[in-house]
């Protein structure tokens, strides 16, 4: 008991992240969290949940995760030019091959007994359809009580199977919308039908809002103080949407990119949850959860990040350069 009141107060900053990180707008309004709506309402609501949360560790011993994103495959059917995955800098070299569902099972298995909860879960690519064994790994998560709510984002160039469509009721899934694309085989309006046919629950990615890519940050190694590491790892918006990729824990999308495509030095900012007994990930996902900051924040440069771009403008040049990128 004193070692978790030790983990409890070091803890501090993730469980108060965890409300408002549930809180956010978007997730509202695409998931069913009756009692975070219920909260978010109310002015206690914060206090509240944060307490809810130090409760359920102080009791288990374990760490809920907000939101994390499973890599299914960093393969796509696409090559966007700004990315915000780092997809078109993947090379035959770094990608990772659509998962099994046997793999799939084995890092959920582990996983699950690790932490309390998963708030969030969530499948992501690359394209994930291009994972055969989506439907199983589906079904396989939603069989998990610790798992609150699963999500999926598509970019509409396959077309789902009848097993995926069965599998993916109780999902969330957002379609992005990329028709204005042109050159790209889209069956955005037959998805949306078969959803809708189905039952399935899907939102649109800015359908008719206009909206738009941001280019993507620079990332290069140069010295800089602790200071400014903690300022841009504590106030950096990507650092909600931690990816399990290939059997490691990362902060962030741009963080897998660092250390599979650019090797970057890590400073320990990773867990791998493949290589330890169950009782030393528990412990490795406090610590990685407890971290003041992130060190290899320090690699991102935002300065000449610009917004506006076209949504999902396509990068055929970074293909042939790289080989990365589209399958
Ligand atoms: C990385 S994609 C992966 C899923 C799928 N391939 C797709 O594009 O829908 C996840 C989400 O990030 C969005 N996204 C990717 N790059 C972005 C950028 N530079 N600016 C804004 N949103 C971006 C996509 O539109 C999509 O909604
Ligand atoms: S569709 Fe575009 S944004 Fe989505 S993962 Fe592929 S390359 Fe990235
Ligand atoms: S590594 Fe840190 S600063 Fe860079 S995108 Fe991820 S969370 Fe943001």
């Amino acid at each position: 008991m004193f070692n978790r009141l030790k983990n409890l107060i070091n803890l501090k900053r993730h469980l108060k992240e965890t409300y408002s990180i549930l809180n956010c707008p978007l997730f509202l309004s695409i998931f069913d969290f009756n009692i975070i709506k219920f909260l978010s309402k109310r002015k206690c609501g914060k206090r509240l949940y944060y307490n809810k949360e130090r409760l359920s560790f102080l009791f288990t011993g374990k760490v809920s995760i907000p939101i994390l994103v499973y890599v299914v495959t960093t393969r796509c059917t696409l090559n966007c030019k700004y990315c915000n995955s780092f997809m078109p800098a993947f090379t035959k070299e770094t990608h990772l091959a659509p998962v099994s569902f046997e793999q799939f099972k084995e890092d959920m298995d582990k996983l699950l007994k690790s932490v309390d909860k998963i708030h969030v879960f969530q499948f992501i690519g690359g394209e994930p359809f291009l994972a055969k064994d989506l439907p199983k790994m589906i079904e396989y998560a939603k069989s998990k009580k610790q798992i609150e709510q699963i999500y999926l984002t598509t970019n509409a160039t396959i077309l789902p199977s009848q097993e995926l469509l069965k599998a993916l009721k109780g999902v969330s899934v957002e379609i992005s919308d990329y028709r204005h694309v042109r050159g790209i085989k889209l069956y955005y309006d037959e998805i949306k039908a078969l959803f809708k046919k189905n039952q399935i629950k899907y939102s649109v990615f800015q359908e008719e809002q206009g909206g738009t890519f941001y280019s993507t940050q620079d990332i290069y190694d140069v010295p800089q103080d602790d200071n400014t590491i903690k300022e841009r790892s504590l106030t950096c918006h990507l650092r909600k949407c931690h990816q399990l990729c290939d059997g490691k824990l990362y902060l962030c999308p741009a963080h897998t990119h660092m250390d599979r495509n650019l090797k970057l030095n890590m400073f320990d900012n990773v867990v791998d949850i493949r290589d330890c007994s169950t009782k030393v990930l528990t412990q490795r996902l406090i610590n990685f959860f407890s971290l003041p900051f992130y060190r290899i924040c320090g690699y991102c440069h935002f300065e000449n990040v610009k917004d506006n771009f076209p949504r999902a403008e396509q990068s055929p040049k970074t293909l042939k350069l790289r080989g990365g990128g589209a399958v």
